[in-house]
This record gives C-alpha cells, structure tokens and sequence, in this order.
C-alpha cells in the first residue's frame, strides 16, 4: 500500500493550510492510499545551528518527523506565503530532516520520493510565489514534485467553522493533487 506523510507550513491552530492538506489527504485515502497527517509544530524542534547539532545532536523530534518521511512513499504538503517564501516553521524543520545520523543514507528521507505542493492564502494569490520555492527547496533535495499544484485564493471564505471544505471546486482540485500523488506513485512502484 501507498505510504503518504501530509502536513502543513503553519503551526496556526486554525490553519487554512491544514485544512488543505485535510482535504488533499482523503484525496489520497479515496485512492487507496495509507496517509498519515502531522503538525510540524508538535515535534517542537528548536531553531537548527550546526552547534547545536554538534553539541546535542539530533533533536528528538527532528528525528520523529525524519522517521515518518523515511517510512513514506510521498508527501502531501500546504504551506503558507511568509513573505514570498516558506515559513520559518517549514524550513526549520526540512533542515533537521536533512541531516543524517547513524547508518541512514545522504537525505534519505527526501529522495526518491514524490510530492504534491498546495498553499493557502486568504489574499488573492493564494501564496501561489511560495510554490515556487517549495517546488525549488523539493527537488533540490531529491524529491520529485507533482507538476500539478495549487494556490488556493481567499481561503478563508472556502472552509467552514469545523474546518469543512465549502467550496465545491476547491474540494475537487484538492483532492484531485492526492489522487495524482497515489497514481503516480504506483506507477513508479509497478
Ligand atoms: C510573516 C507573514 C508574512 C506573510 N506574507 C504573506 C505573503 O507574502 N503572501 C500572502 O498571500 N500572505 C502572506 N501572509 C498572510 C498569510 O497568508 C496568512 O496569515 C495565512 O492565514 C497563513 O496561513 P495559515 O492560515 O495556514 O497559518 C503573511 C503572514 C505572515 C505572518
């Protein structure tokens, strides 16, 4: 079965982006696919520097997180536009799971793999400039991304109070980006 990690670039409680990954991962379980969704923020991983790692080592929840990818066929992930880019919170946390320890190979957890990219926004763009970089930051450590991705504008209006999707369309595309991760993932595997 088809192992997919979904998570999100925002530590925010109420989140517009972990709504989109919410969606985009039964996508992916409506294909068959086994998901597994986390919030970056509950594995509390401190701002890396290379003293710390040198002094600490690994922290305990980078190498979580990094277990999680390593076990995972491919991701699902939303991140929020912080000022063009990806969040800090994102970024911290790619950081960690890029540094080996022990026995694993070089980016284990990244290559080989493939994603789907989606980000949320309530302005107009719908953080459609953070996919490029997330997309750049993806391959460039070995994971193929989708060439299908989505921005999805005004989001606030497109959920519910409990986090539903209202948004007929938004649903569909949403799902849709979880379905071509599990079909193409498949087809690498057969
Ligand atoms: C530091 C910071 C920078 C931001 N920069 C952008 C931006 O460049 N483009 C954009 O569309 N929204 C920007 N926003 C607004 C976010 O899209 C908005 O806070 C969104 O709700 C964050 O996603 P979340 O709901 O998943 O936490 C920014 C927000 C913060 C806190």
């Amino acid at each position: 079965m088809i192992k997919i990690l979904a998570f999100s670039g925002s530590g925010r409680r109420d989140s517009v982006n972990k709504k989109v990954v919410a969606v985009a991962a039964k996508g992916a379980e409506e294909a068959g696919a086994q998901v597994t969704i986390v919030n970056l923020e509950d594995f509390n991983m401190p701002i890396f520097t290379e003293d710390l790692e040198a002094e600490k080592g690994m922290c305990e929840g980078g190498q979580a997180f990094k277990k999680l990818l390593i076990e995972s066929d491919g991701f699902l992930i939303s991140c929020p536009e912080y000022n063009s880019s990806y969040s800090a919170l994102f970024k911290n946390s790619i950081d960690w799971a890029s540094r080996k320890v022990g026995d694993e190979k070089v980016l284990e957890a990244f290559k080989g793999k493939v994603a789907g990219i989606m980000a949320a926004s309530p302005g107009a763009l719908g953080g459609m400039r953070v996919l490029v970089t997330l997309r750049m930051l993806m391959e460039n450590i070995g994971t193929m991304v989708l060439p299908t991705q989505q921005a999805i504008s005004k989001a606030f209006e497109k959920f519910d109070e409990d986090g539903n999707v209202t948004d007929e369309r938004t649903e569909k595309v949403l799902k849709n980006i979880g379905k071509e991760l599990v079909t193409t993932l498949e087809k690498l595997k057969a």
